[in-house]
C-alpha cells in the first residue's frame, strides 16, 4: 500500500504527539521582515464577528485556535493524526467557535462559496477547491516554503524538499492568480537566517520538520557534521530559510 502524502505528519504525532521544531532555533535574523509575523497580521486583520475562515492543513491546531477571538467561526481541515492533538487542545482551552475536521483539502465536503477567508500556513494549496469554497471578494492567504529553503544543506545532502524542482517564480504565481480571477494584495519572497546552538539541536530540528522526510538515513550524521563545520558562526550553526507569502482577493 502506498503511504498517504501526510505520512510524515502521522509519524510526528506518533513520536512527539505534535508537529514543529521552532523551539530548537537559538536565534534568527530577518533582513526583509519576519514572514510568519506578516502572515499572522494579515490573517488576523481579515477577521470579524460574522466571518468564517478555513485553515488548510491545520496540523496540531495551535495557530488555528489562536484565531478564535478574531473570527465568528474557524474551521481547520487536517487529514493526519495531528488532528487528535488539535482537538485535545481545543477541549482543554474550552473554545467553542473552532471546528476541526479530518479531511483532505483537495476534496472537501463544504458548500460552494462558504468561506470569507481561506488560508494555508505552510500547508497545501488546493487551487480548484480554494476557488470553489471562497466567496467573491473573499481573501486567500498562503505562506509557503520557497525553493531556496535550506538550500545549502539540501545541496550537501543531495536531496530534500523541492531539491530538484526549482520552484515557481513570483511572476508565474502572479500570472496564475490573475488567470484564476484574483487581485493580488501581497506577493513577496523572504530570505532569512536561523542559527542553531549545537549540532544536537540542528539534528533534533531536522528530525521534526519535512526538509528531509526520510531524515536519519545512513550517511546523514556525516553530512550533518560536514554542514555544521562549514556553517559555524559566532551565533551558532547557520541555516538559510526561504518563504513566499501570498495574499489575494477573489474578484
Ligand atoms: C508544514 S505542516 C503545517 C501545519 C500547520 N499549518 C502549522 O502551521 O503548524 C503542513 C500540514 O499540512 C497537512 N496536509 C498535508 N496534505 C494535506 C491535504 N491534502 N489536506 C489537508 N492538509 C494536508 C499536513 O498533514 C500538515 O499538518
Amino acid at each position: 500500500m502506498t503511504q498517504p502524502k501526510w505520512a510524515f505528519y502521522n509519524q510526528q504525532y506518533a513520536k512527539h504527539g505534535q508537529y514543529g521544531g521552532a523551539q530548537l532555533v537559538a536565534a534568527a535574523q530577518y533582513p526583509e521582515g519576519n514572514p510568519e509575523e506578516h502572515f499572522r497580521a494579515i490573517v488576523m486583520g481579515l477577521g470579524g464577528p460574522q466571518k468564517r475562515v478555513l485553515d488548510i492543513g491545520s496540523g496540531s491546531g495551535g495557530f488555528t485556535l489562536s484565531l478564535a477571538p478574531q473570527y465568528g467561526q474557524v474551521v481547520g481541515v487536517e487529514p493526519s493524526d495531528l488532528m487528535q492533538k488539535a482537538q485535545a487542545q481545543q477541549q482543554e482551552m474550552g473554545i467553542q467557535n473552532v471546528v476541526f475536521e479530518r479531511q483532505d483539502a483537495f476534496h472537501t465536503t463544504f458548500a460552494d462559496q462558504s468561506f470569507d477567508v481561506i488560508y494555508s500556513r505552510r500547508g497545501p494549496n488546493p487551487r480548484a477547491e480554494v476557488d470553489r469554497l471562497l466567496r467573491p471578494d473573499g481573501d486567500f492567504v498562503h505562506i509557503t516554503i520557497g525553493y531556496d529553503d535550506a538550500r545549502s544543506l539540501k545541496d550537501l545532502f543531495g536531496r530534500g524538499q523541492m531539491f530538484e524542482k526549482r520552484g515557481s517564480s513570483l511572476d508565474w504565481r502572479r500570472q496564475k492568480l490573475l488567470e484564476r480571477g484574483y487581485d493580488i494584495c501581497v506577493l513577496k519572497e523572504y530570505g532569512y537566517d536561523e542559527y542553531y546552538a549545537t549540532i544536537d539541536d540542528l539534528n533534533a530540528f531536522l528530525a521534526r520538520v519535512p526538509i528531509f522526510e526520510d531524515y536519519g538515513l545512513s550517511g546523514d550524521a556525516d553530512f550533518l557534521l560536514r554542514y555544521a563545520e562549514s556553517n559555524m558562526t559566532p551565533q551558532g550553526i547557520w541555516l538559510g530559510r526561504h518563504r513566499v507569502l501570498v495574499h489575494a482577493t477573489k474578484r
